[in-house]
């Protein structure tokens, strides 16, 4: 199920399969008869529309953020975010299935992924009421990187996607709320406060696991989180930190600072 939803390529048939796929896997659990977890073979990339197009980040134009084309290009850069951590979260599913992991690592990711699809519809549902739509704009081509990267090492996945780049956007996500509150747009400012608390929760499913996985091997969180960031993560970590919202989501101040000062 969760290679279909890699595997389509067009954005709105992705996140209503992702949907329908979560409510049946949430509902086998409820029921007590959770479906089989089973072998997949994802690909390496996942299928994606043609447009919008793809373009080093550099190359992707900048608009100020005060006029109504800035605000439909970060939101925009916000759909294809999503977009992306649909594909990321039914690629956790899949990709690491070959490793014994109890069924609750299942509930918690379905559950994320099924948000992501909603994230992505809602956000889709604002560039409309702002004249605009995904795919309008070029959008950036990196974002599978940290997918690739880490596709043989799941403790790497949790390090880098929900530890690393999600818990990134619980940094940044309060100063775009207020952006969108500035300029009146109240559809927007609506979405991201849902996205923003929901996101604190994929940011804990990833710390949980990563936890629990070190514990299963008697290793230090710590110790096994600074290593695998400094091998697999090829960005900065950038103060200033939301201290707060990563504290909710159990990602202390001693796993992140550390990995800043040694970059600047
Ligand atoms: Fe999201
Ligand atoms: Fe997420």
């Amino acid at each position: 199920m969760a290679v279909q939803v890699l595997s389509c390529g067009e954005a709105r048939a992705k996140v209503e399969l992702g949907r329908t796929h979560a409510a049946a896997w949430l509902a086998s659990r409820a029921a007590g008869a959770p479906l089989e977890i089973g072998r997949a073979d994802p690909p390496l990339q996942p299928a994606r529309p043609s447009e919008p197009v793809l373009l080093d980040p550099r190359d992707v134009p900048k608009r100020k953020p005060g006029s109504l084309a800035g605000r439909q290009a970060m939101l925009h850069a916000v759909a294809h975010i999503e977009l992306n951590a649909v594909d990321l979260h039914w690629d956790i599913i899949a990709r690491f299935c070959d490793q014994p992991m109890p069924l609750g690592f299942y509930d918690d990711w379905v559950r994320a992924a099924d948000d992501e699809c909603r994230h992505f519809l809602m956000v889709c549902d604002c560039l409309h009421a702002m004249g605009s739509h995904y795919g309008a704009l070029p959008a950036h081509a990196g974002m599978w990187r940290a997918a690739e990267d880490t596709v043989g090492d799941l403790q790497a996945r949790l390090a880098v996607v929900p530890m690393v780049l999600e818990a990134r956007g619980l940094d940044v996500t309060p100063g775009m709320i207020a952006l969108f509150e500035k300029a009146g747009e109240t559809g927007a400012v609506e979405a991201l406060n849902v996205i923003y608390a929901e996101e604190v929760s994929h940011v804990a499913y990833g710390s949980k696991w990563f936890n629990w996985l070190c514990g299963r091997e008697g290793s230090d969180p710590k110790e096994v989180f600074h290593d695998l960031v400094r091998r697999y993560f090829h960005g900065s970590l950038k103060p200033p930190f939301n201290e707060e919202k990563r504290a909710d989501a159990g990602l202390p101040p001693d796993f992140y600072w550390p990995l800043v000062e040694e970059r600047e």
